[in-house]
């Protein structure tokens, strides 16, 4: 196979962060890159060469992206299937439509898991009231999920029993739904997997992440993880990268459960939020071998140069009575500072910042006063510090 060189062109559908930072590192390799998103002020605006501006679901301004671009990759899961397809008769799409098709939907993606015999939590699909009171009935405490289109804990919801049922079906407003038995979780890792066409594999150290309210807050890596655990969370995200026929990056989130049980909770067939720290932290960052991954050039090594925390900016930050104090933040010893240029609404992922350290406890820290300093200055409401210094005994725990 011939790889895909620079001064060529790259086409992302989706002009978020995860699009922006990508065509980041592409302009950095010497690639043009060419957009498609639906605002015509998305984040990867100031980077590209040509950015269309079109609804997902249109398939001429899909082929017109095509036409004028080498490869295309997503950046989103609500790309649609349908127009990328349609790209895909005219240019590669890579990781392909089909692979999106199935993470897209909660039920399909839980239920293709399980049939390939990867480790899940028990879950029933539910596409009524009624059918979610029985699933309740069977699964005992469970987090509800509209099947499509949720994203950051939006679209899901946390039950205790059966006698939620009404509300659950009201929330979820009638759609077609997942209800998953609440796992009582230890903690929460991903793992990253890159493959190219050629049929390279690199497989990351996994992220240990900490969530709050079902969103990330800050991820660290690599995970200070039993040397089992790490092993088989590498072998998991190995064994779906081949079942997909991977051409692209693959991010695989997972839970470890009290039983010390390894159980796959999602995949995301693009650049991920817990992998924001491998621009630090790793020889190849998560961008770059996107990049790599897609054109068919030799992948980048995953491992780890020094252990590296990203805590995340939300738009709750700017809500204060004053701009967040960048300057303070940077102070903190080997941080960086990433935004991605977007208005500021509540709980929007605004920006995050990096930090390095000689140890994944002094990395988090670092993230972690990044934040107090930046909070300190403006009183966020989203920012529990309890929480995360509860964490961080965790963290210790965990790498005992
Ligand atoms: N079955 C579950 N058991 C325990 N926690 C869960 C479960 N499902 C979701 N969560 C919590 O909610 C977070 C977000 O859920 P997830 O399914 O990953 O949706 P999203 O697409 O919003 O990331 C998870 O990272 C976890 O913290
Ligand atoms: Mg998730």
């Amino acid at each position: 196979m011939t790889p895909i060189v620079p001064l060529a062109t790259i086409g992302i559908v989706g002009g978020g962060q995860l699009g922006r930072m990508t065509a980041l590192a592409a302009r950095s390799a010497g690639y043009r890159l060419h957009a498609l998103d639906p605002d015509p002020d998305c984040p990867i605006k100031p980077i590209v060469e040509e950015c269309i501006t079109a609804p997902w679901d249109d398939a001429t301004a899909a082929s017109e992206l095509a036409r004028g671009c080498d490869v295309i990759t997503f950046e989103i899961e609500k790309a649609s299937v349908a127009a990328l397809r349609e790209a895909a008769k005219i240019t590669p799409v890579r990781p392909s439509p089909d692979t999106l098709y199935l993470v897209q939907n909660r039920l399909r993606q839980k239920q293709w898991l399980r049939a390939e015999g990867l480790p899940v939590t028990a879950f029933e699909a539910v596409r009524s009231e009624a059918e979610l009171e029985s699933a309740l009935r069977k699964l005992g405490p469970a987090f509800v999920k509209v099947a499509e289109g949720g994203y950051d804990g939006r679209g899901q919801m946390r039950v205790q029993d059966a006698s939620q049922a009404r509300a659950a079906w009201d929330y979820l407003g009638g759609f077609e739904s997942i209800a998953e038995a609440a796992v009582d979780l230890d903690y929460e890792i991903s793992v990253l997997v890159a493959r190219n066409p050629s049929g390279e594999v690199a497989v990351y150290p996994p992220a240990l992440n900490h969530h709050e309210r079902q969103i990330l807050v800050w991820s660290v890596m690599p995970a200070p993880l039993p040397e089992e655990i790490t092993r088989e969370a590498q072998a998991i995200a190995r064994k779906l990268a081949l079942a997909l026929h991977l051409e692209g990056i693959l991010v695989v989130e997972m839970f470890v459960a009290k039983s010390g049980q390894v159980l796959v909770n999602e995949l995301a067939p693009r650049p991920h939020n817990s992998y924001h720290a491998s621009e630090r932290a790793c020889v190849t960052g998560q961008f770059e071998q996107l990049v790599r991954a897609i054109c068919d050039l030799p992948l980048g090594s995953a491992e780890v140069v020094r252990p590296g925390a990203i805590v995340n900016l939300l738009g709750d930050l700017w809500m204060g009575p004053a701009a967040p104090d960048f300057a303070a933040a940077l102070r903190i010893p080997e941080s960086r500072l990433h935004l991605y240029g977007k208005t500021a609404r509540p709980r929007r992922k605004m920006g995050h910042i990096s930090a390095t350290g000689t140890t994944v406890q002094q990395a988090v820290e670092r993230v972690l006063a990044t934040r107090a300093a930046l909070t300190n200055a403006t009183e966020s409401a989203d920012f529990s510090e309890a929480e995360c210094t509860a964490a961080l005994s965790a963290l210790s725990r965990i790498s005992q």
